[in-house]
C-alpha cells in the first residue's frame, strides 16, 4: 500500500516521502480500514515540522517516534478485516473517528486501529466530512457546551476562529442564540462572516485584549497571552477556555487558575479533549441541516505534503480534506 512517512523532522514537501509499504495485519480488538478520507491537523504539522520545539517531548527529541512515522489522526474509510476480539463493526461497515488516543496513520491507504477510536458513519454524511468531523467538532461541543456551558444571548469570543474548531463552534454557538465575535486574519475574515460570526477582528490590525468590550465566554483556540489580558475582556462571571497554545501561557494558566477562584468569579478552564465522546450529538445535528462542515479541499492523496505546508502557514478555512476515493 502507499503511505506518507516521515523518518525526520522538517519542510512537509522535504520529510513527508511517498513510500509503499506492506499492510499490517489487525491484532486484538483492531480493523483493518480501507481510508477514504483523512484531514489535517495540528498533530500532523507538528509530527512533521517538529515545531513547536515542546512538542518534541511528546512526539520525539530528535525524530519523530516510530508510532508515529504515518501521520494522520482522523479519517473516515470502510472496515476491510476484522480481528480477533472485534465485536463493534463487521466488513463492509463505513466508520469514522479521531483515532489519536490509540495512535496515527491515517496518511496511508490502509491501517489497522483499535475499534474503539471509531464510530459508524451515518450513511447520509459523505466519507469527506465524516473525516472532518470528530476532532474538531469534539472539541468545540467540550469548549463551549461542556465546560462553556454556553447560554442564549451571550457574548461569545472565538480566537483562531477560521480554523477548524471555530468553523464548528459559530455554528454551535449560533445553535444557542448567542452573539459570536470571531478572532482571526487575512481572507479568512469574509468567509467567516458568511459562516454565522456576527463580528470579525483581523488579529493582525486589533488586539481583542485591549478593546473595551467583555465576554461571557471565550474560547481560545490559540493561547498565547497571560492570563491577566483575557481576564480584563472577562464579564465578572465569565468563562475563559483554552483548548491550546503556547505552552509557558498554558503552564501559567495551569496554576493561576486555582488562586483565580479565591477572589474572582471569573473562570479559567483548559480543555481536555475527550476523543469522539457525543459524536452523535454532531450526528443529529448534521442530519437536520443545523450544522454543516467547512472543507478545504479536498485534495487528492499525492498533495498530503502540500496540504501540511498550507496547514501550518495558516492559508486554511475549516478543515483539509483529502480524499482516497
Ligand atoms: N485541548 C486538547 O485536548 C487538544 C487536543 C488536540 C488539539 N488541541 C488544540 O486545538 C487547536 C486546534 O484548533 P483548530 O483545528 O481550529 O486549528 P486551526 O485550524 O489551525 O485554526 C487556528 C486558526 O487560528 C489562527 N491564528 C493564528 N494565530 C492567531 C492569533 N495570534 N490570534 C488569532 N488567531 C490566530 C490561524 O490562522 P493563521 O495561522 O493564518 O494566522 C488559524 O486560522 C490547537 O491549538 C491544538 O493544539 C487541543
Amino acid at each position: 500500500m502507499k503511505a506518507y512517512s516521515i523518518n525526520r523532522y522538517g519542510n512537509p514537501d522535504e520529510v513527508l516521502r511517498l513510500v509503499e509499504v506492506e499492510p499490517k495485519q489487525p491484532k486484538y480488538k483492531e480493523v483493518k480500514l480501507k481510508v477514504c478520507a483523512t484531514s489535517i491537523n495540528d498533530y500532523d504539522w507538528c509530527i512533521t515540522s517538529g515545531k513547536p520545539l515542546s512538542y518534541r517531548l511528546i512526539f520525539g527529541l530528535f525524530r519523530p517516534g516510530k508510532k508515529m512515522r504515518i501521520p494522520g489522526m482522523e479519517l473516515a474509510g470502510i472496515v476491510e478485516q476484522t480481528g480477533p476480539g472485534v465485536t463493534k463493526f463487521k466488513v463492509g461497515d463505513a466508520v469514522y473517528g479521531d483515532i489519536s488516543d490509540h495512535g496515527f496513520g491515517s496518511f496511508a491507504e490502509y491501517l489497522c486501529i483499535n475499534e474503539n477510536a471509531l464510530s459508524l458513519k451515518p450513511d447520509e454524511m459523505s466519507f469527506t466530512d465524516a473525516s472532518s468531523i470528530p476532532h474538531a467538532a469534539m472539541l468545540a461541543v467540550q469548549g463551549l457546551r461542556d465546560l462553556g456551558q454556553i447560554c442564549e444571548g451571550q457574548k461569545v469570543l472565538i480566537n483562531g476562529g477560521g480554523g477548524g474548531v471555530g468553523a464548528f463552534g459559530v455554528q454551535l454557538a449560533k445553535i444557542s442564540h448567542a452573539d459570536v465575535t470571531g478572532v482571526d486574519t487575512g481572507e479568512k475574515l469574509e468567509a467567516m462572516k458568511t459562516l454565522g460570526f456576527d463580528k470579525v477582528i483581523d488579529y493582525k490590525i486589533e488586539d481583542f485584549t485591549e478593546g473595551k468590550q467583555q465576554y461571557d465566554l471565550i474560547l481560545d483556540c490559540k493561547t498565547n497571552r497571560s492570563i491577566h489580558k483575557y481576564l480584563k475582556v472577562l464579564k465578572p462571571k465569565g468563562k475563559y477556555i483554552s483548548i491550546g497554545g503556547q505552552s509557558g501561557k498554558l503552564i501559567q494558566m495551569l496554576y493561576l487558575s486555582p488562586m483565580l477562584r479565591l477572589f474572582s468569579k471569573k473562570r479559567v478552564h483548559m480543555l481536555m479533549l475527550k476523543a469522539n465522546t457525543d459524536l452523535n450529538y454532531i450526528n443529529q445535528l448534521y442530519d437536520t441541516n443545523k450544522i454543516s462542515c467547512v472543507i478545504d479541499g479536498p485534495y487528492p492523496f499525492d498533495m498530503i505534503p502540500w496540504a501540511v505546508q498550507r496547514f501550518g502557514d495558516g492559508l486554511h478555512h475549516g478543515k483539509i480534506v483529502i480524499s482516497l476515493d
